[in-house]
């Protein structure tokens, strides 16, 4: 099973394990972090849910193959069972990343309550490179978060950018040493064991409620336009490069 998941000391963690592939995501991976958070919610011992990958990798986003042999159609989709598990969830929720976090990768951290990242980490929406579009609602948030001018590097060039980037504009909390990123998510975690539950889940229901009717508008729009154009030439282009190991050509599409 590539989901790991323990609860220990009121924490639920969710540990990304296909290290083979660079953490990527695919349908059963998807529905396994949805059960986890959906559970962690249900489960009266958790009181924060902590979000990992594996030493040097958080997760290289959605399995390519995926994308290009079986792409998802309709939102009940395992991809939005997960969005909305974690959009949803009252609970805290903590990421810590090392290395790359790519596509969902990053716009998954979108939603976590607290986000730690390590030094070597590296994170990407290179949505456009892969004849795609934003996702999980990142065309509302990431121009709300850092301006549409660095908005417009990462979701339109795609640029990748540094864990301390990632802090600079509001993705991030804090820039650690690879070594103590997860130890130090685990302890903001473990915190929570120490605070009335009920008021943390209201008070982050406080928080999200107002914006998650448009989060879940948004990502339904993104989602329609995202599901097109995975079956287009562009994207077929740029799949078959990523495997090929070769720049995609888009020199022929107008
Ligand atoms: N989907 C499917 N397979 C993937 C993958 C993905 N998202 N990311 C990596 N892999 C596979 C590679 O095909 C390779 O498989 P192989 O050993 O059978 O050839 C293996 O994982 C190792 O990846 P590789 O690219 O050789 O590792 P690297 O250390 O050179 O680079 C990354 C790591 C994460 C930078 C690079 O793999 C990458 O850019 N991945 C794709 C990211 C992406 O575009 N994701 C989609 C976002 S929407």
């Amino acid at each position: 099973m590539s989901i790991k998941t323990a609860i220990v000391d009121g924490v639920a963690t969710i540990e990304i394990a296909r290290p083979e592939k660079k953490n990527a995501l695919t349908q059963e991976m998807y529905l396994a972090m949805a059960d986890a958070i959906n559970a962690a919610g249900a489960d009266g011992q958790v009181r924060a849910i902590l979000i990992t990958g594996q030493p040097g990798i958080f997760t290289s986003g959605n399995d390519i193959d995926n994308f290009m042999n079986s792409p998802r159609s309709g939102l009940d989709a395992p991809v939005f069972q997960f969005m909305e598990a974690l959009i949803g969830c009252d609970k805290p929720v903590v990421a810590a990343v090392t290395g790359a976090a790519i596509g969902i990768g990053t716009t998954m951290l979108l939603h976590c309550d607290f986000v730690y990242v390590a030094d070597d980490a590296r994170l990407a929406m290179p949505f456009v490179g892969l004849g795609l579009v934003p996702e999980f609602a990142s065309s509302v948030i990431v121009p709300q978060l850092m301006g549409s001018r660095r908005a417009a590097e990462k979701l339109l060039l795609g640029d990748p950018f540094t864990g301390e980037q990632a802090v600079e504009c509001g993705i991030a909390n804090a820039v650690l040493p690879a070594g103590e990123v997860l130890n130090h998510a685990r302890r903001v975690a473990e915190r929570f064991n120490n605070l009335a539950p009920g008021a943390v889940r209201d008070s982050k229901r406080l928080m999200k409620e107002p914006l998650r009717a448009q989060l879940r508008e948004t990502y339904k729009a993104e989602a329609a336009v995202f599901g097109d154009r995975l079956r287009k030439p562009e994207a077929k282009e740029a799949f078959q490069a990523f495997f090929q190991k070769r720049k995609p050509d888009f020199s022929q599409f107008e």
